[in-house]
């Protein structure tokens, strides 16, 4: 028996995808052939450009802003891929914030501040694809290395993506039945402004050096991982958190 290539035009939201790792995605996916929806938070101009990035290179994809702690918003985003390109094929959720202080001296309203965009904001995100993701179709949430490395400083930030990964393995038994694949990408210190800002160069060497790769990431390397996660050919793996970092422990 054969099996027939698949012709309609498959989607992809990428949230977070004006800047950083989920840019690189967004042109990544654009290039497998994804048509692609880019959320933003407020960063119109990063959004518009990471659209003509896409296009410059034949691609498809059109900006749209959503908090992603706003549900209203989020479902617009949702029905804007749907009323544009027919449907939702994929959902790679990678905005987040990542504020760091000791435990000791964290400021509780910017714990809040997180918790809504790193945690509201996911179960938001997932919500929706949960809803809407055609049959075939993968969640991929973006994690972080942090919650196994316990790097000082990343307390507030690391609780976010340990609820992150939890919600991930949750919905992907949830989603039983529906032909959907659920998973974290968790990535080591990737060069982003996220990363980058407020960092020394001491800093950002220090870290550099860490994994046996020695080296920082790049956004490349995790829009990899994620191309392969939303294709067919990563849909065997469901329910897991992918630890992208080159090996650091
Ligand atoms: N870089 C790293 O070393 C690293 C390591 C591990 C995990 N991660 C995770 O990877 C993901 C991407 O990080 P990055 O380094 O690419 O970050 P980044 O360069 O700072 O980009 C962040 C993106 O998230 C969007 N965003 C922020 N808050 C938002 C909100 N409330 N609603 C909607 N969009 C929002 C931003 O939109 P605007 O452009 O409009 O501001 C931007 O597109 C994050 O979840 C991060 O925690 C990063």
């Amino acid at each position: 028996m054969t099996t027939q290539p698949r012709t309609e035009q498959r989607v992809a939201i990428v949230t977070g995808g004006s800047r950083g790792i989920g840019r690189q995605i967004a042109q990544q996916l654009a290039a497998d052939g994804f048509a692609v929806v880019v959320g933003y938070a407020g960063n119109k101009d990063a959004a518009d450009e990471a659209v003509r990035a896409v296009e410059e290179a034949g691609g498809t994809a059109r900006a749209a802003r959503a908090d992603v702690a706003d549900e209203t918003a989020v479902a617009a985003l949702f029905d804007l891929a749907e009323s544009t390109y027919g449907g939702v094929d994929a959902v790679v959720h990678s905005a987040g914030r990542m504020p760091l202080a000791p435990i000791v001296e964290l400021d509780l309203a910017e714990l809040d501040a997180l918790y809504r965009t790193n945690i509201r904001g996911t179960f938001v995100v997932d919500q929706q694809a949960a809803r809407r993701l055609r049959p075939g179709g993968a969640l991929v949430n973006l994690s972080s290395s942090v919650v196994g490395l316990a790097f000082p400083g990343y307390g507030a930030y690391a609780a976010t993506k340990g609820a992150v990964e939890a919600v991930t393995l949750i919905l992907a038994r949830e989603l039983r039945g529906r032909d959907i694949t659920v998973n974290a990408v968790a990535p080591g210190p990737t060069a982003t402004d996220l990363f980058l800002d407020g960092k020394d160069e001491e800093t950002v060497a220090r870290l550099a050096a860490q994994p046996p790769l020695e080296r920082l990431g790049t956004p490349q390397d995790i829009a990899n991982v994620v191309s392969f996660l939303v294709s067919p050919a990563g849909h065997w793996v469901n329910g897991q958190v992918l630890r992208a970092n080159g090996g650091i422990i």
